[in-house]
């Protein structure tokens, strides 16, 4: 019986993993650990509490006396590490957060794992960024052989993480698996990453601030995509291997405002192109990294997964699920998400 430990499981990309392994999985047993930060909403995962397969844990990966106890108590059998600080503008203005839960909180999973496990048929799974490469031109694509380059002090402390994941797989011949993701969008990702944050300002006709030109590149994937890779590399994956994810799927920030805002002018009955008149272009990102684009072709011949969802689709869905989700949008971003927007946006 595996009793799996899914770290970060209230988050965006986590509520999704987690709600996944338990409806599919009945004979695992799925504890979700998070501390409930700014990112974790319980409201994410109200749909599989009662489960008898499911526990939620209310805890921080930076205890590591409570990770000991949380081990020995429930027999954990398997890691599937997502619990992070992920947003790269918090990461600019206060690092430090970064550097401890995404780096000393991921050592400290992997030391408690390490001394936990006499065998090596646990699985370790580090969930981990596209952003650890770098930043590409306009041509090329990032494979599993791609240079590390990390560039923000959020992709610095993903890379660190899987330096040491690696190491520690390495060293004391762990089953560690890691797999590198590009941008996520679907339901429930908090409303400071740019597609929620764009839909919420154009249902509430505020600006839409584009960070400098407009012209940065990033390859999106529906985030239910995502689990299903994670469900793929978890149980066929192969031990101390790493698999890029991505969508095939690139978009200048600006062409996805624009397409956001078209959607969004039909469903709320404006006239065409009056979202758009809200598009404005702010300071931008320091250090903003230019294009990222994920060669997803390992995964896909190794694995046989590919992305399921065509883009237009899966942002139409975004977009019903945020305007028939009122409630827990405006929850969360009433309060410290207001002071976090004044501060940025000022
Ligand atoms: P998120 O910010 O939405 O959620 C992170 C979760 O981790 C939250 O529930 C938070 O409460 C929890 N958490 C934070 N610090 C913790 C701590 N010290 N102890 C326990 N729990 C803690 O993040 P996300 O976008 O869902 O990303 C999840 C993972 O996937 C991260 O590791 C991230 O680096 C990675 N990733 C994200 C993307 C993306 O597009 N969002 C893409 C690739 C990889
Ligand atoms: O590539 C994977 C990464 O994608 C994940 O590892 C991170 O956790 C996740 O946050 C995401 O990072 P990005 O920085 O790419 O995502 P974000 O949504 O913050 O920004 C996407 C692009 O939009 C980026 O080029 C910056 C730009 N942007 C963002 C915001 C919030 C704007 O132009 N305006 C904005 O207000």
């Amino acid at each position: 019986m595996k009793t799996i430990l899914i770290t970060g499981g209230a988050g965006f990309i986590g509520s999704h993993v987690v709600r996944l392994f338990v409806n599919k999985y009945p004979n695992y047993n799925i504890i979700n650990l998070d501390k409930l930060t700014y990112a974790g909403n319980l409201e994410n995962i109200v749909d599989i509490q009662d489960q008898s397969n499911y526990k939620f844990v209310k805890g921080d990966i930076n205890d590591i006396t409570f990770l000991q106890t949380l081990f020995t108590e429930h027999k954990i059998t398997d890691v599937i590490h997502l619990a992070a600080e992920s947003h790269v503008d918090r990461s600019i203005s206060g690092p430090m957060e970064f550097i401890n839960t995404n780096i000393i909180g991921t050592a400290n999973l992997l030391e408690v794992a390490r001394t936990n496990w006499q065998s090596d048929d646990h699985i370790f799974y580090h969930i981990s960024t596209d952003e650890v490469y770098g930043s590409l031109g306009k041509e090329g694509f990032f494979t599993e052989e791609t240079a590390y380059d990390p560039r923000s002090p959020y992709s610095a402390s993903k890379a660190s993480s899987d330096h040491i994941a690696r190491a520690y797989a390495h060293t004391y011949g762990m089953n560690l698996k890691i797999s590198n993701c590009s941008n996520n969008y679907g339901s429930h990702q908090f409303p400071e990453k740019l597609i929620p944050l764009m839909i919420n300002n154009i249902v509430h006709n505020k600006p839409l601030p584009i960070y400098g030109t407009g012209e940065n590149v990033r390859d999106w994937l529906w985030v239910e995509d995502h689990a299903k890779a994670i469900d793929t590399v978890f149980h066929t994956g192969k031990t101390g291997e790493t698999y890029n994810i991505g969508g095939w799927n690139e978009w200048t920030n600006i062409d996805l405002v624009q397409l956001l805002c078209s959607i969004l002018d039909k469903k709320l009955d404006r006239a065409a192109g009056s979202s758009a008149r809200l598009i404005t272009y702010v300071k931008d990102r320091a250090g903003h990294d230019a294009r990222y684009a994920i060669d997803a072709n390992k995964i896909k011949n190794e694995l046989n997964w590919e992305p399921s969802i065509q883009f237009e689709e899966g942002l139409e869905k975004t977009v019903d699920w945020y305007l028939n989700n009122e409630d827990w949008v405006n929850d969360i971003t009433s309060g410290a998400y207001q002071d976090y927007y004044k501060e940025h946006y000022k």
